[in-house]
């Protein structure tokens, strides 16, 4: 029986030796297999008489099961460190930060668009658009700018190859004149015409590139034309916008006298910010003025009896006062490390 206890201990020694389920599977066939060391024994017991027999029978079994047990065991601990491994290999650190997903946003610009859409709109303006490839008529003549006046020459203009009446719109004004002659066509035969109030947010090309120029840049026109829009209206209109545009009381507005061809008079709007880092500065932000007659004329609209008010400021200018920023290019570059700050 001692010899039967060896066996137990030497399967057991070499199964723990196994490294992993095939070599214990052939550990195995060596004790238990068909011509295995028990296997043997079990067979061997044929010979002996029937008492002796009955009692190797049972030590034979009982190694058997000592031995099946001993491989139970050995295959448990291979399946763990199988499992132990793989986890450890596959280990996830939950309390690492997360990548987080990464969310466009807004350009700037469009969020200042946004922003004066949205205060406009609380006070009665709807927005109105027109083709940023325009007719030289819309662009100049009917505003007031006839070929050869000099004021033409204030803006650089981009014309379409082969096309002479046509160019890239260097203002969003002949907007007025599309919205004065459709307005016209819709309403003109009333007793009375609604108003007009509309505001232009769009791009306009101008051939000039530096630090505060881009060829294409914004503007956003203003139009009310009504039968008693005065001047006081626009002064009390812009004024509240930017007070509320730029969030402070703390703000001067100056109307300085200016020229423009389409209107009469015509001014400059300049603000000043009474704190911060550019207190004290009169910055020049959009152009304004009664419509001037030949305007309205040339939208259609009798000016004996309509009056109204326009104003054409720029955008790129307002987001960069807003927000700080000191080189105009920065907006149009597409560079993520700038835009992805206004997110
Ligand atoms: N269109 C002018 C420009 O681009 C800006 C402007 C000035 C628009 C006066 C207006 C206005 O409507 O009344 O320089």
């Amino acid at each position: 029986m001692d010899k039967l206890d060896q066996l137990v201990q030497q399967a057991a020694t070499e199964f723990a030796a196994a490294a992993d389920g095939v070599q214990l599977e052939q550990v195995k066939a060596r004790y238990l297999g068909k011509t295995g060391a028990l296997t043997e024994r079990l067979k061997g017991l044929g010979k002996l008489a029937a008492e002796e027999r009955r009692v190797a029978g049972a030590e034979i079994n009982r190694a058997k099961d000592a031995i099946e047990a001993a491989l139970e065991a050995r295959r448990q601990a291979l399946r763990e460190a199988v499992l132990v491994a793989q986890l450890a290999a596959e280990a996830l650190d939950v309390t690492l930060p997360g990548r987080g997903v990464a969310q466009g946003g807004l350009h700037p610009v469009s969020r200042t668009l946004e922003r004066i859409e949205a205060l406009f709109r609380s006070i009665g303006f709807v927005v109105a658009d027109g083709p940023e490839i325009e007719t030289d008529w819309h662009n100049f003549t009917a505003l007031n700018t006839p070929e050869n006046h000099p004021a033409r020459s204030m803006h650089d203009t981009f014309y379409l190859e082969g096309h002479e009446d046509v160019l890239l719109r260097t203002h969003t004004s002949p907007v007025q004149i599309r919205t004065m002659l459709d307005h016209v066509a819709r309403y003109g035969d009333r007793e009375s015409m609604p108003e007009i109030r509309v505001i232009v947010p769009g791009r306009v090309y101008r051939v000039d590139s530096d630090a505060t120029h881009s060829p294409m840049f914004h503007q956003v026109e203003g139009l009310w034309v009504g039968e008693s829009v005065s001047f006081a209206d626009l002064k009390g209109v812009i004024a509240d916008f930017l007070r509320k545009f730029f969030e402070t009381e703390d703000l001067q507005v100056r109307f300085r006298p200016s020229f423009f061809p389409f209107t009469e008079p015509s001014a400059e709007i300049d603000v000043a910010f009474m704190s911060g880092a550019l207190k004290g500065r009169w910055l020049e932000i959009a152009g304004c003025g009664m419509v001037h007659p030949n305007v309205l004329r040339f939208g259609g609209i009798d000016p004996e009896r309509y009056t109204g008010f326009a104003f054409g400021m720029g955008p790129d200018r307002l987001t960069m006062l807003r927000y700080g920023v000191n080189d105009l290019r920065l907006f149009f570059e597409g560079d993520l490390r700038f835009l992805s700050q206004f997110r």
